[in-house]
């Protein structure tokens, strides 16, 4: 039987499907965290590392098209298997275990719903950047002269907004729950969810995504609260207005002229 029929047309397949594409998400969100952290260390880090991204160019775009279609196809499976399991829900319910397992998957879907409208309006705030305003966000340079984008600058604003920043932090809630499911059905899908392995996995997983909420929490909290400052002196209220973390000047003019100086030089 092709592998495809099997993973798409039979149940246990469709788990199976829910649950890779979830481990390659799961990987994803884990490895975006560890990215973001880097916000804690100098400007330079963070600003450095989304260049290199960046400068991957058409491997980039290989990446991101890998996980919108594992994104596709994770939301495709989970719509039919909402449907399989309607069709196949005895009219009352007879114990209250099915009960559970029923709300369960009910809030799955209403977080996963809400994540997918984060995730969307995500890309237009940081990645395309329409939410602000053309020009919203500044450049940088960096100490060996490079130009790059100032993502530290556009986090630290990008959150200074309490509204928004609540909003994040509900939708990484919400994620966060929808995970620590997610993990826990994973695992049963692959049939590792046996009865001496189940409370034990369990407990790993709501660690887990609690660490996973907090991680998120802290940045977007140090950042509200102006516990993480702006460094550039082209953004309005940076905070080196003597001397300059970024490159070393020790003056505002100084410091203006040094960006000026390196933009003309990348240009
Ligand atoms: C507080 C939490 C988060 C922060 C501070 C954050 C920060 C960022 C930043 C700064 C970028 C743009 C990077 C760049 O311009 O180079 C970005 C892109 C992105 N983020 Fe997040 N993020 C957060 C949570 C999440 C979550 C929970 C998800 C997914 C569930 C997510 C998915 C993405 C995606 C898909 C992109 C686009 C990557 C690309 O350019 O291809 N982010 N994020």
């Amino acid at each position: 039987m092709n592998i495809l029929h099997v993973l798409f047309k039979t149940s246990i397949g469709k788990k199976v499907a829910m649950a890779v594409t979830g481990f390659i998400l799961f990987g994803f969100v884990i490895g975006h965290l560890s990215g973001n952290l880097q916000i804690f260390a100098h400007p330079d880090k963070i600003n450095g590392y989304a260049h290199l991204l960046e400068s991957l160019g058409p491997a980039l775009w290989v990446i991101r098209l890998f996980l919108i279609v594992t994104v596709v196809v994770h939301i495709w499976v989970a719509v039919q298997l909402t449907f399989e399991n309607r069709a196949a829900r005895p009219d009352g319910y007879q114990k209250q275990i099915t009960l559970r397992a029923t709300l369960a998957s009910r809030y799955m879907r209403w977080s996963g719903f809400v994540v997918l409208a984060f995730i969307v309006y995500h890309i237009l705030h940081f990645t395309v950047r329409v939410t602000h305003g053309p020009g919203a966000y500044p450049m940088t340079v960096l100490a060996d002269g490079t130009v790059v984008r100032d993502v530290h600058s556009m986090m630290v604003l990008g959150f200074q907004n309490p509204l928004l920043a609540t909003c994040y932090l509900i939708s990484v809630g919400l994620l966060s729950w929808h995970l620590r499911h997610g993990l826990v059905s994973m695992f049963q899908s692959i049939g590792l969810r046996t009865r001496p392995w189940s409370r034990f996995l369990e407990r790993v997983s709501v660690i887990f995504c609690v660490l996973y909420f907090l991680g998120n929490a802290l940045i977007v909290v140090a950042a509200m609260t102006g516990q993480i400052r702006i460094q550039n002196p082209l953004v309005a209220g940076y905070a080196c207005r003597d001397a300059c973390d970024v490159c070393g000047a020790i003056n505002t003019e100084a410091i203006v002229e040094n960006v000026d100086v390196a933009k003309d030089n990348q240009s």
